[in-house]
């Protein structure tokens, strides 16, 4: 799968002879057995988060764009908010993968998005209103399911009540809704479907069961207004044709790209925590986002995906509801919050904050195969005399370093913290990793250690340039920038 490959890595350079070694006897086997087939050594780079969502996936993705040709989005919606910053810029990104703001790259809109199509729309003329050209670059997949109104409005309806307690606090999207009706298939429309002569009368006949059911479902505070089938075609019809010159078959274009050798970024959306098979569930999203829906989401086998990078905030935090063993409701959340600005980027909802969770983060890691870490959000830690992180929970007085597989079990989960001594510099300006404060270095090489890989990049701001890339070996590291202009500044 997402290649872990059991070899001891010094270092990135080590890494990556690895990874050639082990990408050209693919290659070997390939030709050997097929005659034809031609794989490149080291196609497929995946950024994940490893948290709850945010953890800064959209910086590093425009970051690592500069030595890719493809970056593929491969689950979610509109419920993801990706903020890049350059140049004083801010891009704020959520269906179109971060590598748009390159030049020469191809974004890829998978299958495994549920996709808005006003959304997507107002995203590329957003883009193109500020100099960023999408025309030519966006490719969206006609297998993308189609988030319509009725799934918007079962959203709303359904998540005050959902598991009968806590509610989840979605984003309101209709994510969830149309996941479900994908997985149901009678009542799915897909982006290729809108071009078929059948599109008008899908609608019909949805509207027809959406309006019984959403009327069966309606609160004594009253409900949404009946759906109008004409109004909905016609509202969708328009779209269709204004994106009729991004829409393809993704799944051929990305297997002929890796068979052509070109370099494939794969943009993680949320995190792992809230994957739906594997995360804290039910207070999950409904894909697979953590890597382990690569594959399935984008239609590009997981062997051709050999670096996997871990996205982690060097603290926690969540929005929306769901057990967060480490969340300080104090001075000390509240502190997190204001220092990184903790404020959802699609619901401008305040971020739950806490402690960095080295269970949750160790378990996730595993989960989707991650080689190396990136640590982003370092600077908000600085100036506290004292970093918590949790290396285990109690639960029922056992200590545990498995994560729960049950949500009832992590809600009861008191974190075992281990106290590392603060920082007080300020680390913005900071841009090596010699330079940083010894605190800070030991405080990422604890999270690499209790992770069990390598920290290979920190963040220490929100700009492009307020990265650092850990060269361990006295080598030179992958993801430095090269010369491509970007297309931002
Ligand atoms: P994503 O959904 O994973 O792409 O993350 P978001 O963009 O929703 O949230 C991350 C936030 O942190 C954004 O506002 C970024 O501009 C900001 N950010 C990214 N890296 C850093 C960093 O190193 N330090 C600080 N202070 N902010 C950062
Ligand atoms: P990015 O890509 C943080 C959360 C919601 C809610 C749960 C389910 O920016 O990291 P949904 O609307 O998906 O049905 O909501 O998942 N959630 C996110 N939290 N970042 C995100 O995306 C999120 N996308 C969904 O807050 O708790
Ligand atoms: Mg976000």
């Amino acid at each position: 799968m997402l290649a872990s490959r059991g070899a001891e890595i010094h270092g990135l350079t080590g890494f990556f002879a690895i990874l050639d070694s082990v990408g050209r006897s693919h290659v070997r086997s390939l030709r050997d057995f097929t005659g034809s087939v031609r794989i490149s050594p080291v196609p497929g780079t995946c950024v994940i988060g490893l948290q709850w969502g945010d953890e800064a996936k959209g910086k590093l993705v425009d970051i690592l764009t500069e030595n890719h040709e493809i970056v593929v989005r491969y689950a979610g919606g509109s419920n993801a908010g990706h903020t890049v910053v350059s140049g004083g810029q801010t891009w704020k990104l959520s269906l179109i993968p971060s590598g748009i703001l390159r030049d020469g790259v191809a974004c890829v809109v998978t299958g495994g998005v549920v996709l808005d199509p006003a959304s997507v729309i107002g995203e590329i003329d957003g883009l193109e209103s500020r100099g960023v050209t999408v025309a030519g670059k966006l490719r969206i997949s006609d297998r993308a399911h189609v988030v319509f109104p009725w799934h918007v409005a079962e959203d709303r309806l359904l998540n005050a009540s959902v598991a009968g307690g806590e509610a989840i606090g979605t984003t309101g999207r209709g994510i969830g809704p149309c996941y479900r009706d994908k997985v149901g298939r009678a009542l799915a429309i897909r982006l290729g479907d809108l071009y078929r002569a059948d599109f008008r009368s899908k609608v019909e006949h949805i509207v027809g069961i959406k309006n019984r059911m959403l009327a069966a479902w309606q609160t004594a505070d009253g409900g949404p207004e009946p759906l109008d089938a004409a109004d909905i075609h016609a509202r969708y019809a328009a779209h269709a044709e204004r994106l009729r010159p991004f829409v393809t078959d993704t799944t051929a274009f990305l297997l002929d790209a890796v068979e052509a050798g070109s370099k494939l970024l794969f943009e993680g959306a949320q995190g792992a925590m809230l994957d739906i098979d594997h995360g804290t569930f039910p207070y999950v999203t409904s894909s697979n986002s953590s890597g382990l829906g690569v594959s399935s989401g984008s239609g590009v086998p997981g062997r051709w995906v050999n670096r996997v990078i871990g996205v982690v905030k060097a603290y926690s935090t969540r929005v929306g509801g769901g057990p967060l063993p480490t969340e300080q409701d104090n001075a000390t959340g509240q502190r997190l919050r204001d220092r990184g600005n903790e404020y959802g980027t699609v619901t401008r909802r305040p971020r739950r904050c806490g402690w960095f969770d080295a269970v949750a983060t160790r378990y996730t890691a595993r989960l989707s195969g991650v080689d190396e870490l990136a640590v982003m959000l370092l600077d908000v830690l600085g100036g506290f005399d004292a970093i918590n992180i949790c290396t285990a929970y109690e639960i029922d007085g056992r200590r545990v370093t498995q994560f729960p597989s049950h949500v009832d079990d992590l809600k009861r989960a008191v974190p075992v913290y281990e106290t590392l001594p603060g920082w007080p510099d300020e680390l913005t300006t900071v841009r090596d990793y010699g330079s940083l404060p010894t605190n800070a270095r030991r405080y990422l090489d604890r999270i690499g250690e209790l992770l069990g890989r390598p920290v290979s990049i920190v963040s220490v701001g929100p700009d492009r340039d307020q990265t650092i890339f850990i060269d361990r070996t006295g080598s030179t590291p992958c993801p430095k920038p090269k010369s491509r202009t970007p297309a931002t500044t």
